[in-house]
């Protein structure tokens, strides 16, 4: 009663505020749950979030779920260069927006202001257009209107229900999903009407349009996924369900998350899934990736991806678009081939929407035996497909078959003669690592031209008058920007390095020596001989100022056990980091493959490397200015000079390249168990995180294999959780040791390193050591308790559980409360614990 009256209070004071109410206000989320307005129609405002026949929504006006207030509904623009307004639901409470269902995805408004959403008479509820056409309705036959009410339910669902029996549901949204499948929404088939829910990818992220791929229950009515390109061609399953996790999605086991329940019927076969913890904000989507995707919030980081499928983003069809060439290790997937340039720039550049493809960027001259027409190798590829073989017996006569013929594109002859005359599809570059690729030859138009008209040469030579004059204005101005540079010394005793003088000094980029998250490094030589490592960063969220001084307090950090920043280069749009060239290359090449060096790293060093890289992780989070967590340690991450010394390199990087960090994490997402459960379950990121992935890490420097899924029967299962359990007992230590090692290790050194990776993987993060005390037990300065199993682990073995995360009354990690933004400026954790790892 009371409320009532405080309501009809508000109502009428703000009655004239409704239209900026409405919306996406944030700073009163509270008043906007309450209340919603109709000024515009009926100048009354009505409570709860309802709307009833005759009634309508428009413009900046939002209907807000019931309950919480999590979800909203209304017209929105999807991103800042469209000029389309579509009717959505969108999570009302994250700082970052995110659409989760579009009604009219294909049909866009040009205006809010005059469009409506409204519940008919006739009982539906439709989307109207300026002009009062229906450009979107619920599409039902019969329903009383008079007794039907439209509510937006706590969980995103938008329904349209009997007012007098709120769980009687005439209409719901979570039967046509848009992308998104979200928590108790179903996905399946109805075997009456052969109708199966799909989720369907945006066009981009920018354009909710029907996309490409899509994901839908196995419409022949077995309990697996597929995803399809364009409605037809499939290209990854889920396998089928076996009560526990798909069959091949495995990794499902370990996942604490979700409950999966399979239902199976006469009407309908379908999956519906919940929270273990109802208060964890996830989302489950098919992404313009062609990936489906799953991703926790993470506070002050954002959407937090762990889960996608396909892993490899070049499996997915067509990915890249015709003449498109797809790269899984590169930090963006898609590159037009040599010769051709993307059929529109935004989209395939900017926007990640690469079904356009590429077309040539000049024309080829086509006369038989083109004379100006050669060929460019690409090795170890995969193949295009839609090949012609040909019946030729050399690669000479497969080569001439293909110049000969205009339409022919490119040609390939492994004792076979293929070629290929329409669009190149589905073509993979294959990584270093990665054998069966082939050569590919691709027809180019070779740099001397034909031409003999001597009007021609007229013309180039005056374009090359032209060119030289901007030529000269192009250096003079760099010049300038160079000196500028130079005599502002900001960068205390960082180099700036002109791209000139980094593309010479790599033979212009031509010696790569990996590739990660943050982009690729290449091998350099500066005039005096040193040798350098540069590293060109994919992605430029960043002004110029900015990057000057990121860079800047990284140059800072100094320590023997940090990679030490050399000097970097900001020109245009160009951002690189210069760094020392380590000899020995990163630690997993030295535990993981054998091939690449002469000999197994001995225990010595390897617990030199243990403990150099916790003094060098020690220093970051404790000891310097602005303490950074690392976010993502792992062997690949830890270099070793001449003396094989550990350098912990990507530090500080997230910032540098002003990218969503979960898009960073996009190396370590989803296949092997660096990542610390917290990344998970949504809240706040410390260096504890750090501290896990150095538990894992050293794991493997232990054991000399990686951290998966093991065949090993003695093992059996995940080589961690077996780990953790013969370090608990404390029983045969040394069959933790690599057996490359024939049992060489000193047994002390062993137990204290063994101990403290058991510590650093504990579930909570306060049970973890900090690596100021991780440096301590390795120094054998301190003492350390026998580890608990970390109950994930443990629960992890039970292939054939559902597993509960969240069983216990844990008490919450003190550190929660702190402050981390993206991975920098946040103060280790320096609580203390009940099990703390000290004797
Ligand atoms: C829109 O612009 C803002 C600020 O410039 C930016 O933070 C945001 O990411 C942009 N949104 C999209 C979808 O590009
Ligand atoms: C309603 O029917 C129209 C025309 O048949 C169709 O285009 C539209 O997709 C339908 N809407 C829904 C929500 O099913
Ligand atoms: C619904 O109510 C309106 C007015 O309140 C009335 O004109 C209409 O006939 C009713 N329709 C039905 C089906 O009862
Ligand atoms: C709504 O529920 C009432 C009572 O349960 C029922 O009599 C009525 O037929 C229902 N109306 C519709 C449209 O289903
Ligand atoms: C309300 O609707 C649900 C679902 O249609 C139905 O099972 C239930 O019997 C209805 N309750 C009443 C009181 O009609
Ligand atoms: C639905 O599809 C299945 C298999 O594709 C087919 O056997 C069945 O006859 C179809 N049913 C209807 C109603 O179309
Ligand atoms: C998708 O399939 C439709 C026919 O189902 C076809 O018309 C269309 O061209 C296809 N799209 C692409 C990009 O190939
Ligand atoms: C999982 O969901 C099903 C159906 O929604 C429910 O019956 C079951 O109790 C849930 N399991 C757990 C462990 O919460
Ligand atoms: C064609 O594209 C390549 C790569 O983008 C570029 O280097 C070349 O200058 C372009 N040629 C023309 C004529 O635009
Ligand atoms: C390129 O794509 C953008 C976004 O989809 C679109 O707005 C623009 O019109 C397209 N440009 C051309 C030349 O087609
Ligand atoms: C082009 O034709 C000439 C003579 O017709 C022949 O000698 C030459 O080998 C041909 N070149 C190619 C690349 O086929
Ligand atoms: C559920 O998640 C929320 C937010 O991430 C967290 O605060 C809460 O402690 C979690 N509940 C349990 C039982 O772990």
């Amino acid at each position: 009663m009371l409320l009532n009256l405080i309501f009809f209070f508000l109502s009428s004071t703000l009655l004239v505020d409704c239209a900026q109410m409405g919306a996406r206000n944030r700073a009163w989320p509270f008043l906007s749950v309450l209340f919603l307005c109709f000024s515009l129609n009926s100048r009354i405002c009505i409570g709860a979030s309802n709307l009833f026949v005759g009634q309508s929504i428009s413009g900046d006006q939002t209907i807000v779920s019931e309950g919480n207030g999590n979800f909203e509904l209304g017209f929105f623009t999807p991103g800042n260069n469209s000029q389309n307004y579509y009717l959505g639901i969108w999570y009302s409470k994250l700082s970052q927006f995110t659409p989760v269902w579009v009604a009219n995805r294909d049909k866009p408004l040009s205006d809010k202001k005059s469009s409506q959403l409204k519940l008919l008479e006739d009982g539906n509820l439709v989307v109207l257009d300026s002009s009062n056409t229906i450009i979107w309705s619920t599409n039902l036959t019969s329903t009383s209107s008079n007794s039907t009410e439209v509510a937006l339910l706590d969980f995103g669902n938008l329904v349209l229900r009997n007012i007098s029996n709120s769980s009687d549901l005439i209409w719901q949204s979570f039967d046509h999903p848009t992308d998104h499948w979200l928590p108790t929404g179903k996905l399946g088939l109805n075997k009456v009407t052969n109708v199966s829910q799909r989720l369907i990818s945006w066009k981009n992220s920018e354009d909710p349009t029907t996309g490409l791929f899509s994901l839908e229950l196995d419409p022949a009515g077995s309990s697996q996924y597929f995803t399809y390109w364009n409605g037809s061609v499939p290209y990854w399953t889920s396998g089928t369900w076996n009560n526990h996790i798909f069959s091949a999605v495995p990794q499902m086991t370990s996942n604490y998350i979700y409950n999966f329940t399979y239902v199976s019927n006469d009407q309908e076969n379908y999956f519906t899934y919940s929270l273990y913890n109802s208060s964890l904000i996830s989302r489950f989507f098919m992404d313009v990736t062609g990936q489906i995707t799953q991703q926790t919030w993470v506070e002050d980081v954002g959407w937090n991806m762990f889960f996608f499928r396909p892993s490899d983003p070049c499996a997915v069809y067509e990915i890249c678009g015709a003449f498109g060439v797809c790269n899984s290790q590169a930090s963006t997937s898609c590159q037009c081939l040599q010769g051709y340039n993307p059929r529109n720039s935004t989209e395939y550049l900017t926007l990640n929407d690469w079904s356009g493809g590429c077309v040539r960027n000049t024309t080829l001259q086509c006369v038989n035996n083109a004379s100006g027409n050669g060929f460019s190798t690409m090795s170890n590829m995969n193949l295009p497909i839609n090949a012609q073989s040909l019946a030729v017996g050399s690669v000479q006569a497969c080569k001439t078959a293909c110049l000969n013929s205009c339409s022919c594109n490119a040609y390939a002859y492994n004792g076979s003669c293929f070629v290929w005359e329409g669009d190149l599809l589905n073509l993979v570059q294959l990584s270093n690592g990665q054998t069966g690729g082939q050569d590919l030859y691709l027809k180019v138009s070779t740099p001397e031209t034909s031409g003999s008209a001597t009007g021609a040469i007229a013309g180039a030579v005056s374009g090359a008058v032209v060119l030289l004059g901007l030529l000269i204005v192009l250096v003079w101005t760099r010049r300038r920007r160079i000196l500028i540079g130079h005599s502002k010394g900001v960068e205390g005793h960082l180099a700036p390095f002109s791209y000139k003088k980094l593309q010479i000094a790599t033979k212009n980029f031509s010696e790569k020596l990996g590739e990660g998250g943050f982009g690729s490094v290449f091998k350099g030589t500066l005039p005096d001989l040193t040798v350098i490592a540069v590293k060109k960063l994919g992605g430029f969220g960043q002004g110029e100022k900015q990057f000057r001084a990121e860079v800047s307090t990284i140059g800072m950090i100094q320590h023997v056990n940090l990679i030490r920043l050399r000097g970097f280069c900001s020109d245009g749009t160009r951002r690189m980091l210069v760094y020392d060239f380590m000899p020995n290359g990163s630690l997993d090449s030295h535990l993981f493959h054998e091939e690449e060096h002469s000999k197994v790293l001995d225990w010595k060093t390897r617990y030199q490397i243990a403990l150099g890289t916790a003094r060098g992780l020690a220093y970051l989070h404790e000891k310097c200015r602005d303490c950074i967590i690392h976010c993502d340690i792992k062997p690949e991450n830890i270099l070793l000079d001449a003396e094989l010394c550990p350098k912990v390199a990507d530090f500080g990087l997230a910032k540098l390249v002003g990218r969503e960090f979960s898009q960073v994490l996009t190396t370590m997402r989803g296949t092997r168990g660096y990542l610390a459960p917290e990344w998970i379950l949504g809240v706040a990121i410390t260096a504890k995180a750090d501290v896990y992935s150095y538990g894992m890490m050293l794991l493997e420097l232990i054991s000399g294999r990686r951290n998966c899924q093991s065949d090993d029967e003695k093992i059996g299962g995940f080589f961690p959780t077996w780990a953790a359990r013969k370090i608990n007992e404390d029983v045969e230590i040394l069959s933790l040791l690599d057996h490359r090692l024939e049992g060489n290790a000193d047994l002390a050194e062993l137990n204290r390193a063994c101990k403290v990776a058991c510590w650093c993987i504990q579930d909570e993060d306060v049970d973890r050591p900090s690596m100021g005390q991780v440096v301590q037990i390795l120094e054998g300065i301190v003492d350390v308790k026998p580890p608990p199993i970390p109950w994930s682990l443990q629960n992890l073995a039970q292939n054939h559980e559902h597993i509960v995360f969240f069983s216990e009354s844990s008490s919450k990690p003190s550190s929660q409360t702190q402050s981390s933004t993206l991975c920098t400026s946040s103060q280790s954790s320096s609580s203390t614990s009940s099990t703390n790892p000290m004797a």
